[in-house]
């Protein structure tokens, strides 16, 4: 058997004394995909950070190729040895064209002086191969998460790593980008490099990979070609139990209407026309549509993110008229967006007090923050969703990708609402937490509370939701009882242009 492209042994790793991997194995062999699974907070991107250079181990041996590293790893070395990770949480500047960022360090020169038009054409090649058709001189910060996703998928490629390590790099694409990514992987695959491949989307794996490691709470739990294993047997190995229903769906009797959306219009982002549609209390509507459908600029729209430039919100039988999202809040709407980094947590503040930012009148008196209430309210709120931190005064941006989802969700749970709009609730969570997510969810509606969910994992639409709105193009296409429609028909809608 050839060579390994690398092997990780005996892996050792804490935070503040912490243990996020313990005696951790792992190996990546030429040509094949390697599945790297866990419930959030197991240890994945740490793994793979430490294979990348970015963080350093306390112990263990890393083998390239056959040879034992003497000295650890920087993410400059590491890329020049041939390693490149596509992180998990996006790393683009955003302030920089597409061209700019895909060459970020290594600009194209011509006596020393950046040669742009060339640049231009370099990305541009890159682009072509994930089908991409952007131009290599918009600014990042003007493309949708999808495409900025891309973007990064894009830059790894052009750095042409035999070892590229993809952590979590479907979370946020469109069905059609997953086809040309897993086309661009079967391509890497045949050229022989290794690559390993994070995702909590486990039913995409049967189509890309050969192998799965699992970790378990910063473990080891076993390695196995995924020809000899099943997706039970996967998701045994990283809960650590047998998961008997994915979807816990609850009825309830539909209450009086606590929502009505009337011709909304909004130019923001992609825009959206003449939306309309009723919510009930104690019921769960789904917005499901392929991506730049115009399901985001809605909710924002609705939760005063975006100003709506025609149109009217009416809550509980009263123009609601919303001018914020402070606003929405107050009047008892509340939205848990889609991009967390930038709309939904403030990473440098720590997980208590995320929570409890929009929730300061639960937990102060006369204006002062009465710590104990705080703690108090977020151990709750940690142990209901089972986050995994060491307290609750650990900083957000430390928390894993998953945890940091589950603390947007958390942050307005405490509050007396009418309406909540989620926005791609359970984008990067785990099997296990998704039924956590869920179950909150089912808490609202059980308390009469009208929910909202943006998805795109039609399998959770049909699976939580009582009525479906299916979008495309900025315009509802249609409205489905979910009972009553399937994949296909949802599908054939959110394709109707
Ligand atoms: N820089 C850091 N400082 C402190 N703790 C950290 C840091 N990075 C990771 N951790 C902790 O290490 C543990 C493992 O995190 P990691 O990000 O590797 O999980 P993951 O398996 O990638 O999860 P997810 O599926 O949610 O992305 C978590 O408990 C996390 O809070
Ligand atoms: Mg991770």
């Amino acid at each position: 058997m050839a060579e390994a492209l690398f092997r990780a042994e005996h892996i050792k790793k804490a935070f503040s004394g912490v243990y996020a991997l313990q005696d951790v194995q792992f190996e990546l062999r030429t040509g094949e995909v390697h599945a790297l699974l866990g419930e959030n907070g197991a240890g994945k991107s740490t793994l793979m950070k430490i294979i990348s250079g970015v963080y350093t181990r306390d112990s263990g041996d890393v083998y390239l190729n056959g040879q034992k590293l003497t000295h650890d790893l920087t993410p400059q070395t590491a890329q020049t040895r041939g390693i490149g990770i596509i992180h998990q949480e996006l790393n683009l500047c955003p302030h920089l064209t597409v061209a700019e960022n895909i060459f970020l360090n290594r600009e194209f020169t011509t006596t020393g002086v950046l040669n742009q038009k060339k640049q231009n054409e370099e990305a541009k090649k890159y682009l072509l191969q994930l089908n991409l058709d952007i131009d290599p001189d918009t600014q990042v910060s003007k493309l949708p998460v999808s495409k900025q996703q891309m973007v990064e998928i894009c830059k790894t490629l052009s750095m042409n790593a035999s070892i590229i390590i993809m952590d979590e790099p479907t979370s946020a694409l469109t069905e059609k980008e997953i086809e040309d990514l897993f086309k661009v992987i079967a391509m890497l695959k045949e050229a022989g490099k290794g690559i390993v491949y994070i995702s909590h989307r486990l039913e995409e794996l049967s189509r890309i990979v050969d192998r799965v490691t699992i970790l378990r709470d910063g473990r080891h739990v076993t390695t196995m070609n995924f020809a000899d294993t099943s997706l039970p047997e996967i998701i045994s190995y990283m809960v650590g139990r047998t998961l008997d229903e994915k979807f816990p769906r609850i009825e309830v009797p539909r209450g009086e209407k606590v929502l009505e959306v009337k011709g909304l219009s909004s130019s923001c982002g992609v825009g959206v026309k003449d939306v309309s549609f009723d919510l009930y209390k104690g019921e769960i509507l789904a917005f499901a549509g392929l991506m730049g459908a115009g399901r985001t600029e809605t909710v924002r729209a609705i939760s005063g993110a975006d100003k709506m430039s025609g149109g009217e919100v009416i809550l509980n039988g009263k123009p609601a008229k919303i001018k914020s999202p402070a606003d929405a809040i107050s009047k008892g709407l509340f939205c848990a967006p889609e991009d967390r980094k930038r709309d939904g947590l403030c990473v440098r503040m720590t997980l208590a007090e995320n929570i409890t930012l929009p929730n300061l009148d639960f937990v102060s008196k006369f204006g002062v923050i009465m710590s104990k209430v705080e703690g108090e309210k977020s151990r709750e709120m940690v142990k209901s969703l089972r986050i995994k931190t060491p307290s609750v005064f650990q900083y957000v941006r430390n928390l894993s990708g998953g945890n940091q989802q589950k603390v947007v969700v958390g942050k307005w749970l405490m509050r007396n609402a009418q309406v909540v709009i989620f926005d791609e609730p359970t984008r990067g969570i785990d099997v296990a937490s998704k039924i956590e997510i869920y179950n909150i969810i089912n808490d609202l509606k059980k308390n009469g509370i009208g929910v909202m969910f943006v998805s795109s994992e039609l399998p959770e639409v049909l699976g939580m939701s009582d009525r479906v709105i299916v979008m495309c193009n900025g315009k509802i296409t249609k409205e489905l009882v979910t009972k009553n429609t399937n994949q296909e028909e949802i599908l054939h809608y959110a394709t109707q242009y």
